[in-house]
């Protein structure tokens, strides 16, 4: 029996290191980022990701051990980030955690990073619980700089893809317009900010597949729609619009998200909806997805901002809930760009 687990993130540009229980239960969670590295390049640079990474590691994972006042000899197993990601990037959680596994002795399993995501609105702490009727079978929306997919959430393990984008994450297009305007790196969050000062109805901007009954999402005709109507701008003019560029641009991708989830579960007939990476931090979204929650009568769990960008909490119990079925890796575990093939299954309308 697998009672806590020494999980370690490391698929992008967040070193994360966390101790979690079989359960859910969050006992120690210590996260670090990058932001300051790659905010001169406008965006992650793989190279420097990964160097970062195996700079900040081991002593993210001697901080984890202090503040939880939990040993190394004490956790039953090793989980760690295998796919999908930068491959530098993995590559120094695998190394880590293989070694941590060998000289503990302990078993290594690697876990789909976007599992992590579908279930960390289930995970707990001394501050958080979930709401007690939030159970399987959910949608999930997981919404990031790198991913914006919808899942129906069968149970534990048992996983379908909606859709996906079909060129840029959200986060992403929030990153690239934010550089567009000179706004720095990470960019959705000072959209965010100048968004609130800003009408969203000053600019018309596209909603791919808006009104079509499917779930793709697609937001490069978003982005070239953005540079164009700044090309058509003078500095002047762009400085003084910020706040309505922003709030307009916004406001596309809150309404394509939303209307999305909101076919998703009347279709499947399914109230629950978990929103998590790391543009569920957006104010707007989080508005607009409580005032629609209410309106329709969803159940939604948006979790704490810890839980719903890159951390090792999420990782640790989808690979707690794992090692305790049985499964392991072995130290041939290596690293994947991409998902693997059974990780989770196309949804097919009957
Ligand atoms: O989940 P996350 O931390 O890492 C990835 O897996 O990508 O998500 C980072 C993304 C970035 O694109 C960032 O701009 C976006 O989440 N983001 C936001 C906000 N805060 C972070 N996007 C919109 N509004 C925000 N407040
Ligand atoms: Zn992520």
């Amino acid at each position: 029996m697998i009672s806590k687990v020494l999980a370690i993130e490391t698929s992008c540009d967040d070193t994360s290191v966390s101790i979690v229980g079989h359960n859910g239960f969050v006992f120690g969670l210590v996260s670090a980022n990058q932001d300051l590295a790659h905010a001169p390049y406008g965006g992650v640079v793989p190279e420097i990701a990964c160097r970062n990474h195996s700079i900040q590691l081991l002593p993210l994972i001697s901080v984890l051990l202090e503040k939880s006042q939990i040993k190394l000899s004490e956790v039953d197993g090793i989980v760690v980030t295998n796919r999908p990601g930068l491959i530098g990037s993995l590559i120094v959680g695998l190394v880590t955690a293989k070694t941590l596994a060998m000289s503990l002795n302990k078993p290594i399993l690697g876990v789909n990073h976007l599992e992590g995501h579908i279930l960390a609105p289930l995970l707990s702490d001394e501050s958080y619980a979930p709401q007690v009727a939030f159970t399987f079978p959910y949608i999930a929306l997981a919404v990031s700089g790198g991913h914006t997919s919808l899942y129906l959430v069968e149970n534990f393990g048992s996983y379908k893809i909606l859709g996906s984008t079909l060129d840029d994450a959200a986060g992403e297009a929030f990153d690239k317009f934010a550089k567009m305007l000179g706004l720095g790196f990470p960019g959705g969050v000072r959209v965010d900010q100048e968004a609130v000062k800003g009408d969203y109805s000053r600019y018309s901007f596209p909603r791919s597949f808006i009104k079509e009954e499917n779930y793709k999402f697609s937001f490069s005709g978003l982005k070239s729609s953005a540079h164009r109507l700044l090309m058509g701008m003078n500095e002047v003019e762009i400085k003084n619009e910020t706040p309505n560029l922003c709030a307009s641009f916004q406001e596309a991708i809150v309404d394509v998200l939303l209307a999305k989830l909101d076919l998703a579960t009347q279709k499947l007939k399914i109230p629950k909806v978990a929103i998590t990476g790391g543009v569920s931090a957006n104010s707007r979204l989080r508005q607009r997805a409580t005032e629609w929650s209410q309106k329709k009568s969803v159940l939604l769990q948006m979790p704490p901002l810890r839980y719903c960008t890159d951390n090792a909490a999420m990782i640790g119990y989808a690979g707690a809930l794992r090692l305790n079925q049985g499964e392991k890796h072995d130290m041939n575990l290596g690293p994947s760009p991409q998902s693997w093939t059974y990780d989770f299954t196309s949804y097919v309308e009957y």
